[in-house]
């Protein structure tokens, strides 16, 4: 793919997290989404792809835009035929309650290279780079920490594995804590935790516990441009659910390895924050109609990282305007 593609992922990230920022402690958080897709998706507009949606808002009855099997950018004969995963605002219930850690997010990567994950639930289980090939989804919670501990040189007890505040995690939050192992507990938004584990300095060592599935698919996108590690397996809660993964042909048996859920060796993943958070600012509304925006763009082929800054003047910009 063309790199040049990642300034412009760049500009959608942001164009979603201007949008979304707006209602930032506002208790509507459909109307902080909807703003989100709605300014990703006239950006999407602008970027010189052939683009299809495969992990987006949800399937055509149910969302007018960035629906699944959507066909985005300018589509000329000479753009890139690309899959996109889109998540506007990956923390919704955050923005509308004022919490931090939302980000907009996309991945796109050649056309077929990203698993067209149902939106189901995943069990997930992540790392970073030092303690790549030491995961294994099948294995017991203690295994995977006595194994990863080991590989980033520290006693489990040193350890700290982020995990979603919910009820379905009784039973994970009693075997971590059986190994000694700390455990920080998030309200939402397990894209980001999944990207923490490949800073050192966020002090998350691994992510573990089931999420939604999409959110899977991107997170292993920016962990296989960071060199960390990914498992996840399709949970399905319904009879519904059930029908929807053998729609898409997707394998409720399988555990799938980040090779599985992004195919080859080119994909881009661009993220803004939203609200605050530890690895990304997020939009800060200036004086003078001005707003400061902080974007990570990775580029598998050269796993570059790079962070980018932006002060955006909203007089030339009204669609971000307060
Ligand atoms: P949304 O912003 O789409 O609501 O997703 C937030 C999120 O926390 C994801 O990061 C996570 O994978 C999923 O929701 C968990 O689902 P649930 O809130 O149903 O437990």
């Amino acid at each position: 793919m063309d790199r040049d593609l990642s300034l412009n992922l760049a500009r959608v990230t942001e164009a979603a997290a201007l949008s979304g920022a707006k209602y930032l402690g506002k208790g509507d958080k459909n109307a902080a989404d909807g703003a989100a897709v709605d300014a990703m998706r006239r950006m999407f507009d602008t970027v010189h792809i052939n683009g299809t949606v495969v992990i987006g808002e949800g399937e055509i009855d149910e969302a007018p835009m960035l629906y699944i099997g959507e066909e985005i950018g300018t589509r000329g004969e000479t753009d890139d035929a690309v899959d996109i995963a889109v998540d506007p605002i990956d923390g919704t219930t955050a923005i509308a309650n004022g919490m931090n850690n939302a980000i907009a997010v996309v991945a796109v990567a050649p056309k077929g290279c990203l698993l067209h994950a149902p939106d189901v639930y995943m069990k997930k289980i992540a790392c970073g780079p030092k303690a790549k090939g030491k995961i294994r989804l099948e294995d017991s919670v203690e295994d995977n920490i006595r194994r990863v501990a080991e590989a980033i040189g520290k006693s489990p007890e040193e350890m700290t594995i982020s995990v979603l505040d919910r009820d379905r995690h009784e039973d994970l939050i009693r075997d971590i804590r059986a190994t000694g192992a700390r455990i920080k507990k998030i309200t939402d938004g397990d894209i980001v935790t999944a990207i923490y584990t490949c800073f050192e300095e966020s002090g998350i060592d691994m992510i573990m516990g089931i999420g939604g599935a999409p959110e899977g698919v991107i997170a292993a996108a920016a962990l296989k441009c960071l060199g960390g590690d990914f498992q996840g397996k399709l949970m399905h809660y319904d009879e519904a659910q059930k029908k929807r993964c053998q729609e898409l042909h997707s394998d409720l048996e399988k555990i799938y390895t980040i090779e599985d859920l992004v195919i080859g060796d080119d994909v881009i993943f661009a993220a803004t924050g939203v609200s605050e958070g530890d690895l990304l600012k997020g939009v800060r509304f200036k004086k003078d109609n001005k707003a400061t925006t902080q974007s990570m763009v990775l580029r598998l082929p050269s796993k570059t990282i790079r962070f980018i800054d932006s002060i955006h003047d909203l007089r030339h910009k009204p669609e971000y305007a307060k």
